[in-house]
């Protein structure tokens, strides 16, 4: 099988995807797939990565590829592949919009689909679908920039009306996020007014579309879907335990301090209820094929989801892959699962 391997892109997690397209290569079973990779630029430009497959590792975070050989016709070219392998993470990767893109030119691909994608990517719209299905997700409120004024609640309004609105509804401490972003960029949390006006015109700069949530005490749990064979499975529960104040990029891959334990160490009743509702948000947003969901779990045993990934770090500390190998399936036939069972056409 051909396999193009699209990794990097426009994204603030260009350097994220770099890794978790190397950790791919270099678990992909060579003597299955001839492997092209596809470096995307910060331009969202094309290139070959001329380097032998065989000798590609993880690299170190920042790090980026070289022998880069431009493609002028992308799609084109990737038109000559039997399945494209999207790994990247963040805008234009894992928003559908490379997906759309793909569908439209019937270029078979591992990654979920367009819409679902696009919805899952947006922690408002998110939030608002699984309240509607009774999946409990941390109190938040969200507003919008739009062009000179802000909305809130079906009306147009100054940002202090938006600030008290908040202020009202919510008590601190509060995380601000932006609605569309990922490895925690542009998300801060606020203990008093000063801070949340702050942690918003950070968010800001990352988004128009902004979440505010009550900030939730607990332990941080992932769980791993994948489809095979027509049925969503659920892997083990992981935690992390993030070595700053919250799970912030720098804690994520810069801080060895924070660490992954898998399985985590919660009651089976508590494991049982992740994995369900996993499952079921999973299939609430209509997505296919693999997607990782994270959780709050509350000393009560409340589960809180907090998002959902859908695609998910694959550098080989990442969560996604380990869950699976913890759970009986390897590094390998996790990526044969993902490419045979579930290319989208
Ligand atoms: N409501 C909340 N309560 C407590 N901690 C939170 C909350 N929301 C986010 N966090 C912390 O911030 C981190 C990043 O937020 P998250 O929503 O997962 O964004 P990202 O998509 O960037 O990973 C989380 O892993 C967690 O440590
Ligand atoms: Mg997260």
């Amino acid at each position: 099988m051909k396999l193009a391997v699209l990794f990097g892109g426009s994204s603030n997690e260009h350097e994220v995807s770099v890794i978790s397209a190397c950790s791919i290569i270099k678990n992909l079973d060579k003597n299955k797939y001839d492997i092209t990779p596809i470096y995307l630029d910060k331009k969202d430009d094309f290139y070959f990565w001329r380097k032998d497959i065989n000798e590609i590792e993880p690299m170190e975070i920042g790090v980026l590829p070289t022998s880069l050989e431009k493609i002028e016709e992308p799609f084109l070219t990737l038109k000559n592949y039997d399945c494209v392998f999207l790994m990247i993470h963040g805008k234009n990767g894992e928003d559908g919009i490379l997906a759309s893109i793909l569908e439209f030119l019937h270029i078979p691909y591992v990654g979920n689909k367009p819409a679902p994608s696009i919805i899952t990517m947006d922690k408002i719209y998110t939030k608002d679908i699984l309240e509607c299905n009774h999946i409990k997700t941390s109190k938040y409120q969200s507003f919008m920039k739009y062009n000179d004024t802000y909305m809130y609640d079906g009306k147009s309004c100054s940002f202090d009306e938006v600030l008290k609105q908040i202020l009202e509804k919510l008590s601190f401490p509060m995380f601000v996020k932006p609605a569309n972003s990922g490895s925690s960029i542009g998300v801060g949390k606020a203990n008093d007014l000063k801070e949340l006006e702050k942690a918003i015109q950070e968010a800001l700069r990352v988004d128009e579309r902004i979440l505010i949530e009550e900030m939730i005490v607990g332990r941080e749990l992932e769980c791993a879907i994948l489809e095979r064979g027509g049925k969503v499975e659920a892997s083990l529960v992981g935690e992390v335990l993030a070595s700053d104040d919250f799970y912030s990029f720098d804690a994520k891959y810069k801080n060895s301090e924070s660490k992954t334990v898998i399985p985590a160490n919660i009651d089976e009743e508590d494991s049982r209820e992740i994995r369900d509702i996993a499952k079921k948000a999973f299939q609430i947003l209509n997505l296919h094929g693999y997607s990782r969901i994270d959780f709050f779990l509350t000393s009560d045993h409340q589960v809180i989801l907090n998002e959902i990934n859908t695609i998910p770090g694959f550098t080989e500390i990442s969560m996604y892959p380990k869950l699976w190998e913890a759970t009986g399936v390897s590094y390998s036939n996790l990526l044969d699962s993902l490419i045979v069972e579930n290319i989208k056409k």
